[in-house]
């Protein structure tokens, strides 16, 4: 499944699922914008790509603000000309119960979680509307399916992340715009390093001690599977836990 001649925007690809993602995909062909806030990671993803042969471009972005998310899509128009796949994948997981209400975090997970995703995504429609082509993947979560206590406000945004993905892909289909919304469970990341709350940091220690987690490749996988498809497929959903993960 050869991705040459396409472009990627990966958000959150500084680090994690979307800098897996963004090697994948270039490791096929694509071009990829490399996107996030720590312009250091991004430039040495960007140097990794090109020295495996591939084509990369970053950009500086903060999702929550939505002037940055247009602008940033403006600007891979102009320097690459199109935009065929946008991979929606910045996230936050700042796990606590609601009766501590740090209500901050709440904010931060809200903004960057599902602004993050709607912000790129209203700013990526009319490029891909003109292609009549296209592939929008966003990050969900298992946490959306089933909550578990300390993660309400998460599990409430990435629930939201598939319940407009849904929307979206109901708007676009007779565009030629596909949507498909990846639902990882436990994978090995710095997410969780972001915790304040001991009782979160807690129960995370004791889930990697009881469970080996995916690697951020084994997602990356999954993004290359779905945006691979021939353009009368749409692989809508796509859910890849650790064997050992019950909820
Ligand atoms: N790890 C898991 O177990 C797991 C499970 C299911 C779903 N997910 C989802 O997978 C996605 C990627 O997470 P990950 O596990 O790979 O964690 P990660 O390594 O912490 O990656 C998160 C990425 O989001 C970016 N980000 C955070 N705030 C941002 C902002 N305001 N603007 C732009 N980018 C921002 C970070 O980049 P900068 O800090 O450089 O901005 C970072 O590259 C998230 O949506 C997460 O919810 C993860």
């Amino acid at each position: 499944m050869s991705l040459t001649g396409k472009v990627a925007v990966i958000t959150g690809a500084s680090s994690g699922i979307g800098h897996a993602t963004a090697k994948a995909l270039a490791a096929q062909g694509a071009t990829v914008v490399v996107t996030g806030r720590r312009e250091d990671r991004l430039v040495a993803l960007a140097k990794e790509v090109v020295q495996d042969g591939g084509i990369a471009d970053t950009y500086t972005c903060d999702v929550t603000d939505e002037g940055q998310a247009t602008a940033m899509i403006e600007d891979v128009v102009k320097r690459h000309g199109r935009v065929d796949v946008l991979v929606n994948n910045a996230g936050v997981m700042l796990l606590s119960r609601i009766e501590r209400g740090l209500t901050d975090e709440w904010r931060q997970m809200t903004d960057v979680n599902v602004h993050g995703v709607l912000f790129p995504t209203h700013a990526v429609i009319p490029v891909m509307k003109a292609q009549g082509s296209g592939t929008i993947v966003n990050i969900s979560s298992t946490a959306a399916r089933r909550s578990r206590p300390l993660g309400g406000v998460y599990a409430a945004t990435k629930a939201a992340v598939a319940a407009l993905s849904e929307s979206v892909r109901l708007e676009l289909l007779k565009d030629g715009i596909g949507v498909t919304v990846i639902i990882p469970g436990a994978v090995d990341t710095e997410l969780s390093t972001h915790i304040t709350d001991k009782e979160a940091q807690g129960g995370i220690a004791a889930l990697k001690q009881n469970m080996e987690f995916l690697q951020p490749e084994d997602v990356a996988a999954a993004v290359v599977y779905a945006v691979g498809q021939p353009s009368r497929v749409n692989v809508s959903e796509l859910v890849i836990r650790p064997r050992m993960q019950e909820f």
